[in-house]
C-alpha cells in the first residue's frame, strides 16, 4: 500500500516543536469549478469511477476563515453564510472528524469557521467544491502554524487536493487554476484517484480566457444531493457504458483542448451534461432535475449556434445552465443572454464567470 501524502505531512508535523500561541487564524478564497467531463459514480475510498476534467472558475467562490483557539478541543463551530443550521454543515462536520483523525496536531484546539459564498448554495453550482477546498486550505495552514513548518504553495495545493477530495470529490479539482483532471487514467500522465493535477501545459493558449456564464434558473436546493446521486451509479443499468464513454470523451476533449478547438470541446461538454441528466433521470430514486427554463435555454443556445454564435452549454446535477464561449464573442453572447435568456433565470440571476487562477490566501487578519 502506498503512503498517502497527508500521512507523510502529519508524521513530519508530529516531529516539530509546537508553537505556544493560544489563537491562530487562516483565511482563503477558493473558487468553484465546472466539470466538462463529469465525475458521476465513485469507488471505495472516495475514488472516482471515471476520470473527470474541469475548468476552475473565478467569480463563483467561497471565502472561509478559521480561527483556532487552544482548548480541550477539538470542537467545531461553523457559520455558513450567516446560517448556523445550513444543510452543508453535516458534510463539513464529517470531513472535520476525518481531518482530526488524519492530523493529530489538530487536537487541543477548537475551531471557529466562518464561510461565505459569492453564489447561492446547493444550486448545481459546485458550492461543495469551493467550500471544501477553502476549508481544507485554512485547516492545513493552521496545522502548519501549530507545528511551525513552512509549506510551499505547490505543496499546500497538492496536499489540499488530496485531503479535500475526502470532503467532496469535485473539491480536489478547485485547487488549481485553469484546467484540472482528477482520476487515474492511462490517457493523462501523472493522473491519480487520490488528487487532481493541473493540465494547463496541454491546453492551447486560445482557451486561456474561456468564459462561463452561469444562468441561475433556480436557487432551490438540489433534489438529488451529489453524494446520494453517485451511489445511484452502483447498480445503474448503463454504468459500464457510461464509464467507457467518459474515457472516450476525456481523450477527445484533451485533443480539443490541445488544438484550441472550442466547437469540439463544446459538443463534448453538452453530451456530458445530457448524459449526466439522462443517467439521473432513469436511476431509481433519481428524477428530473431540469426546470422548464433549463430546457428553453438549451434550445435557444442551439438555435443561436445555428446562426453562427459560438456558444455551448453544460450543467451539473441541477437546473442551472453554464454557457461556454470564447472571449472574442463575449459582447455578442452576453447581449444574447440579456435579451433572450435572462427572463428564464430566477430574479434575473446570472454570474458572468471565466477561467480562473485558483485559490488565494486572504491575508488581512480580522482578529
Ligand atoms: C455532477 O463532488 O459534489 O458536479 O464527492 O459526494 O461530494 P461528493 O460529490 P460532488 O459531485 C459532483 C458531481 C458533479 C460532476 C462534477 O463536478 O464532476
Amino acid at each position: 500500500m502506498t503512503t498517502s501524502p497527508l500521512s507523510v505531512f502529519s508524521t513530519d508535523l508530529a516531529r516539530t516543536a509546537k508553537i505556544q500561541d493560544d489563537k491562530l487564524h487562516s483565511a482563503w478564497r477558493s473558487p468553484s469549478n465546472i466539470a466538462l467531463i463529469k465525475y458521476w459514480g465513485k469507488k471505495e475510498g472516495q475514488h472516482p469511477a471515471n476520470a473527470s476534467l474541469s475548468m476552475t472558475l473565478s467569480q463563483a467562490f467561497t471565502e472561509t476563515s478559521v480561527t483556532a483557539l487552544r482548548s480541550q478541543g477539538p470542537a467545531l463551530l461553523i457559520n455558513i453564510n450567516g446560517d448556523n443550521a445550513h444543510p452543508f454543515l453535516p458534510k463539513l462536520q464529517v470531513f472535520f472528524q476525518w481531518l482530526i483523525r488524519e492530523i493529530p496536531v489538530f487536537n487541543g484546539f477548537s475551531y471557529c469557521v466562518e464561510t461565505k459564498n459569492s453564489f447561492p448554495h446547493s444550486t448545481g453550482i459546485a458550492s461543495s467544491a469551493s467550500g471544501m477546498s477553502a476549508f481544507t486550505l485554512c485547516m492545513l495552514d493552521i496545522a502548519s502554524q501549530i507545528a511551525n513548518v513552512d509549506l510551499s504553495r505547490e505543496e499546500t495545493l497538492h496536499l489540499a487536493s488530496f485531503a479535500s477530495r475526502m470532503g467532496s470529490g469535485s473539491a480536489c479539482r478547485s485547487l488549481f487554476g485553469g484546467f484540472s483532471v482528477w482520476g487515474e487514467s492511462d490517457i493523462v500522465a501523472g493522473s491519480s484517484d487520490q488528487y487532481a493535477i493541473t493540465i494547463n501545459d496541454l491546453v492551447h493558449p486560445g482557451l486561456d480566457s474561456l468564459h462561463d456564464a452561469i444562468l441561475v434558473v433556480s436557487s432551490r436546493p438540489k433534489s438529488v444531493a451529489s453524494t446520494l446521486g453517485h451511489s445511484l451509479m452502483n447498480d445503474h443499468p448503463f454504468a459500464g457504458a457510461r464509464f467507457m464513454q467518459a474515457r472516450t470523451h476525456l481523450e477527445q476533449i484533451l485533443t480539443a483542448l490541445k488544438a484550441g478547438d472550442l466547437e469540439r470541446l463544446g459538443n463534448i461538454s453538452e453530451t456530458e451534461a445530457l448524459t449526466l441528466h439522462s443517467l439521473i433521470m432513469i436511476s431509481r430514486g433519481g428524477g428530473l432535475l431540469f426546470e422548464p427554463g433549463s430546457i428553453t435555454i438549451m434550445r435557444k443556445i442551439k438555435e443561436a449556434r445555428d446562426f453562427g454564435l459560438p456558444v455551448f452549454y453544460t450543467l451539473d446535477a441541477g437546473p442551472n445552465v453554464h454557457l461556454l464561449y470564447p472571449d472574442a464573442a463575449s459582447d455578442k453572447v452576453e447581449a444574447f443572454i440579456r435579451s433572450e435568456l435572462l427572463q428564464f433565470c430566477e430574479d434575473g440571476q446570472v454570474i458572468f464567470d471565466h477561467r480562473g487562477e485558483g485559490p488565494v490566501a486572504i491575508t488581512e487578519r480580522n482578529d
